[in-house]
């Protein structure tokens, strides 16, 4: 089922092999991994509230292009512009 959701999530995103991505709510770091075999050229930032998902996430076999930041994304300092496609919560 989460699967799925992903799925159809990331068909509509229809993220380009360049693009910056950010994932609000990247959890433990899934979606952002997908993300970025998405974005191979790109980079991607997962943001999520639990310092132990993040650490979870950091652990995880990784890329240089994934970068985890800890914060609340209601009140994160994003750089306006920064990205160019945005989740929240997915997956
Ligand atoms: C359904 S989970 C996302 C799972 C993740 N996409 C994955 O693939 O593993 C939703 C996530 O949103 C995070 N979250 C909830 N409120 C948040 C907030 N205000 N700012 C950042 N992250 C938040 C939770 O900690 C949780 O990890």
């Amino acid at each position: 089922m989460v699967s799925d959701f992903n799925d159809a999530l990331f068909a509509a995103a229809a993220i380009g092999e360049r693009d910056r991505v950010l994932d609000i709510g990247s959890g433990s770091g899934r979606t952002t991994r997908l993300a970025a075999r998405l974005a191979p050229r790109g980079s991607v930032v997962g943001v999520d509230i639990s310092r132990p998902l993040i650490e979870r996430a950091r652990a995880s076999a990784g890329h240089a292009r994934i970068v985890y930041e800890l914060g609340d994304a209601q009140t994160h300092p994003f750089a306006p512009a920064a990205t160019t496609w945005r989740s929240a919560g997915a997956g």
